[in-house]
């Protein structure tokens, strides 16, 4: 039987990093993991329990951070080889919650936390145990599975990617937000992503760079069937 491999998904926000990785999932049968969602659900729980204590400049309560961590169960529904899978926080399906502004207000700074991160990764690495998987983040090449299989480092232009964002949220029917404030807040993340002192954004020195500027998903599946060849 073929090996289960681990294949890491990093890269920059809005490359369409998730909607890869689930068809790569999807497409072998493996599970897809989404680690993001996971930040987002801690964010979220910490939200509920009111220990942020400021957004900006962020102030966290780090006693009751420990507590909320003591207390966070994360997982995700059907997700073997599912283009879609829910996110679940102590059993209450909160895959809508963890998609709202206020997590995203939050979500970069609370996973900058070092306690956050331990906690992520000793998940995630559990998740991973002898089985096929493919996970996208921005350090999962890097810092949670060093020894991937297949090592992916997505990139596009950041005005193609703008351009990107803004069909969607044009479609999900959000007509105020204007290309510019979403060129300029990409650019802001990119930004932050890279420079944060724990596990930053970089390329995996064995990753291979997708940059699907000028490709259409259909082309990146091809471009990811010539790679496991
Ligand atoms: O991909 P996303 O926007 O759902 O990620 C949410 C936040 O989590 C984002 O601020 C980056 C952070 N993140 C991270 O630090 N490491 C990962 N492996 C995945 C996400």
């Amino acid at each position: 039987m073929r090996k289960k491999m681990i294949i890491a998904v990093d890269g920059y926000s809005s490359t369409g990093k998730s909607t890869f990785a689930r068809r790569i999932a999807s497409m072998l049968g493996y599970l897809y993991i989404d680690t993001g969602a996971m930040y987002r659900a801690v964010a979220l729980a910490c939200l509920r329990r009111g220990i942020i204590k400021s957004s900006d400049p962020f102030r966290m309560d780090m006693d009751g951070l420990q507590d909320v961590l003591g207390k966070c169960d994360i997982s995700f529904s059907n997700n073997s080889g599912a283009e879609h899978a829910d996110t679940f926080l102590n059993g209450e399906n909160v895959e809508r919650q963890i998609r709202s502004v206020e997590v995203s207000d939050v979500v970069s700074n609370v996973s900058s936390i070092p306690q956050v991160r331990a906690f992520v990764d000793e998940r995630l690495r559990e998740f991973g145990k002898g089985r096929g998987i493919v996970m996208d983040g921005r350090d999962i090449g890097t810092v949670v599975f060093p020894d991937a299989d297949i090592k992916i480092f997505m990139t596009a232009a950041p005005e193609v990617r703008a351009g990107r964002r803004l069909k969607e949220m044009r479609e999900k029917g959000n007509d105020s937000v204007t290309y510019d404030e979403i060129l300029e807040n990409l650019e802001k993340r990119d930004r932050t992503d890279v420079s944060r002192a724990v596990s930053p954004l970089r390329k995996a020195y064995d990753a291979i760079v997708l940059d699907n500027s000028e490709m259409t998903l259909d082309d990146q599946m091809e471009w990811i069937k010539s790679i496991l060849k």
